[in-house]
């Protein structure tokens, strides 16, 4: 894409951190108080990310980071995420999978930011936390450093807009970009075979604009968009990016992590898709074999 092509996008969020720390809480949180405030048709679980207006910009997050998915993009350096939020519990401190984070996020090239959450519990450390960030390279900004610290509580619901605040700020400084007049890429975030619509596969849209009839594939998997179905349950004919969606008409479940492209013209999908296939198969052949 040329720089004059390219506008500014929602960014796409995940909330990351150790078991119990408090990440399905916050997202809670967040998506209820702001999807009721930005009156866009009340609370959803429809598909694993949603979209919320924050001070009248978008947001995208995605609730679904411990996904098999997740795995299946790093694995193929996919990557989904602009800006991380990482929850420490200030209670537990930093753990294991909180280093995990931190290390993928720092891999990545992704921006952190932290939430100190649980600050309303008695022994709540919030110092300590920030003495173990230090020691693993996140210096809070208070101590001189360059990194976000924001204590809350998800529970009580306490400094919560300070942290969206934060995000927003991230975001303008990171100029996160996209063109909406090319044909769409994404990532699929969820899929399944439904009983009564066949293949249903929860994208991620981020660059381009995906519309009803785009032919589509992902992996081996090709397909023509049939439906498509945002985070509140309603039925949509563009997904500009940074837009979670719900489609129909993959000819079979492409798996979650896969990336998705569209293609000018649906046999063109179709044989790149049976091309895959056919390789697929070859080297499952070979591996047999050995
Ligand atoms: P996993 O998905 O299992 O990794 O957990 P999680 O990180 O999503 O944590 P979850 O939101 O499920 O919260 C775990 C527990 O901590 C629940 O009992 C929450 O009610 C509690 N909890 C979350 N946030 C807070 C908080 O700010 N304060 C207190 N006191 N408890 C909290
Ligand atoms: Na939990
Ligand atoms: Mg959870």
């Amino acid at each position: 894409d040329k720089a004059a092509d390219l506008q500014l996008r929602p960014p796409i969020i995940t909330v990351m951190g150790h078991v119990d720390h408090g990440k399905t809480t916050l997202l809670d949180v967040i998506r209820q108080s702001r999807v009721a405030e930005s009156e866009a048709g009340g609370i959803t679980q429809h598909i694993g990310a949603y979209q919320v207006f924050i001070n009248g910009k978008k947001i995208t997050f995605i609730d679904t980071p411990g996904h098999e998915a997740f795995t299946a993009m790093r694995a193929r350096g996919a990557q989904v995420t602009d800006i991380t939020i990482l929850v420490v519990a200030a209670d537990d401190g930093v753990m294991p999978q909180t280093i995990e984070a931190i290390n993928h996020a720092k891999a990545a090239d992704i921006p952190i930011i932290i939430a100190i959450n649980k600050i309303d519990k008695p022994n709540a450390q919030p110092d300590r936390v920030k003495q173990e960030l230090t020691e693993h390279g996140l210096v809070p900004e208070d101590w001189g450093g360059d990194t976000i610290c924001v204590p809350i509580s998800a529970l009580k619901e306490e400094n919560i807009n300070e942290l969206l605040e934060m995000v927003l700020l991230v975001a303008e400084m990171e100029e996160i970009k996209a063109n909406p007049n090319r044909y769409a890429e994404g990532i699929v975030i969820e899929s399944e075979l439904d009983k009564g619509r066949g293949p249903v596969a929860t994208l991620l849209v981020k660059n381009g604009t995906m519309r009803i009839g785009d032919a589509l594939l992902a992996g081996p998997v090709s397909g023509r968009v049939r439906a498509m179905i945002d985070d509140k349950g309603e039925r949509i004919n563009e997904a500009p990016p940074a837009t979670p969606v719900e489609i129909l008409g993959f000819s079979d479940v492409p798996a979650a992590g896969e990336f998705v492209e569209v293609l000018p013209d649906e046999k063109e999908a179709r044989a790149v898709a049976e091309e895959r296939k056919q390789a697929l198969h070859q080297q499952d052949i070979q591996n047999e074999s050995r």
